[in-house]
């Protein structure tokens, strides 16, 4: 008979039990479960609710379940439904009637709350390392050739040029708030809901500040309503997972991109891809392709969240027990990205000559005619007609931006003079983007070096 069993005369059936078990994906918080226990029972035998002797010997007893666990000597059946069932169980099969104290002035409503807490609470401690481990591979490519022109695109066509580093940096920057965003939910997110009892509190004389100390938590919850019911921290949670994965797929894309023989910008090492049953030249990068399909799936556990609270009558439902499912895959995917990026960004070749010949179009230095005019005073949307009017001149008569002479440059643009036709250098056009945020070398130099140093 279940743990919970009184009320009943006989057992749920056996579709039930597995329809209703979650212990094949919740056992991952047994670590959780066990640390909480912990912090419970030492505080029910300070409150004076269990003696301080059977606190020792359940602290002592879960502490071996726990190594248990750890070494797959634990035996996990669905008859006991759960995490927080099992390792209940498992203490008083050994302690009896002491054992059976443990879960004095609790439900498995605010033990989940607590347990899923403290999970995304290092889970989110880990992934924010990661991030900085990924954002120091990017940067230290950047670092590693702060020079590379290459163009840069907007609708996928050749715009202006900026410099490979940069074009990296961006990246930084973005993952940099992902960072922050989870580092923001976990601020969010520390705060202790044990004590909310299934969802009205306790009679117990329960200290929850006593026990939110010993779990490291900065405060306690204010509402038990609100502690059993609400999972917009896991919400939280996933969508700064999914602003990370759109933002390595995009990168992903930008990698798919400069490997293909189009582009030829880069070569990623074999370790990272992967070839063809059929086609024997082929060398496909699918870590990026799979991050991009992965992505979709975290969208996918973001919206089973939301959608899975939104018409939830207060307080605890059984439905939020799907909560995990997505919020477990998430981080899962989130950590295999972490693993797979920074050594395949740090073993990436670049094919400088590609990306500086593709740099080297002088129609990417069109901004930079019109930019001339306007220091010498020509109104910019003037400036950006005769340009524009220039460009024309030069597709009708077959002719790169360069091939014009002085006088043919005149016919469209009055004001050009002699300095006009040293316009077309690639590095001198990002030379001279040199403002905060610009692609300037010294520009980027000084980015560099404020990620080297604050990522140390
Ligand atoms: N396994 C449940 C969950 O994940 C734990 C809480 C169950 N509470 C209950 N009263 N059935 O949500």
């Amino acid at each position: 008979m279940a743990l919970w069993g009184g009320r009943f005369s006989s057992n749920t059936s056996d579709e039930v039990a597995r329809y209703s078990e979650s212990i094949s994906f919740d056992k991952r918080l047994y670590r959780c479960d066990i640390e909480g226990s912990c912090a419970h029972v030492k505080m029910l035998a300070a409150a004076g609710i269990i003696p301080q002797e059977t606190a020792d010997a359940i602290r002592k007893e879960l502490l071996r379940i726990r190594d248990r666990i750890d070494a797959g000597d634990f035996k996990f059946d669905i008859s006991l439904e759960d995490i927080h069932m099992h390792i209940e169980s498992a203490l008083i099969d050994v302690l009896g009637a002491e054992g059976a104290r443990v879960h004095s002035g609790r439900s498995r409503n605010d033990q989940i709350a607590l347990d899923l807490r403290l999970y995304l609470r290092d889970e989110i401690d880990l992934l924010v390392h990661g991030i900085r481990r990924f954002q120091k591979s990017l940067a230290g490519m950047a670092a590693a050739h702060p020079r590379v022109i290459m163009p840069g695109f907007t609708h996928l066509q050749h715009a202006q040029v900026v410099l490979f580093a940069h074009h990296l940096l961006a990246y930084v920057e973005m993952l940099d708030r992902d960072a922050s965003r989870l580092a923001d939910c976990r601020k969010r997110l520390n705060v202790l809901p044990l004590g909310s009892g299934a969802l009205a509190g306790s009679t117990l004389p329960l200290k929850r500040e006593m026990v939110s100390a010993e779990l490291g938590f900065d405060a306690v919850s204010r509402n038990s309503m609100d502690s059993v019911a609400d999972r917009d921290f896991a919400i939280e949670f996933v969508a700064a997972i999914a602003v990370f994965a759109m933002h390595t797929s995009r990168l992903s894309e930008d990698l798919i991109l400069w490997c293909s023989q189009e582009f030829d910008f880069i070569e990623l090492d074999d370790a990272f891809c992967t070839g063809s049953s059929l086609m024997p030249q082929k060398k496909n990068p699918d870590v990026c392709e799979l991050t991009r399909g992965k992505t979709a799936r975290v969208y996918g556990s973001l919206t089973a969240l939301l959608t899975l609270c939104k018409g939830l009558p207060l307080t605890y439902n059984r439905d939020l027990q799907e909560d995990k499912i997505a919020v477990f895959d998430a981080c899962d995917t989130a950590e295999q990205i972490l693993a797979v990026y920074p050594p395949m960004i740090d073993s990436m070749k670049l094919k400088e000559e590609n990306m500086r010949r593709a740099a080297s179009d002088p129609a990417l230095m069109a901004t930079d005619i019109a930019e001339q005019l306007v220091k010498m005073g020509v109104p910019f949307r003037t400036a950006h007609h005769r340009v524009g009017s220039f460009v024309k001149w030069c597709k009708e008569h077959g002719r790169r931006l360069d091939e014009a002479s002085l006088a043919e440059m005149r016919e469209t643009i009055p004001e050009a003079t002699e300095e006009f036709l040293n316009l077309f250098d690639p590095e001198a056009s990002v030379a001279k983007r040199d403002l905060t945020g610009g692609t300037g070398f010294s520009q980027v130099a000084r980015q560099i070096s404020f990620w080297q140093s604050a990522l140390e």
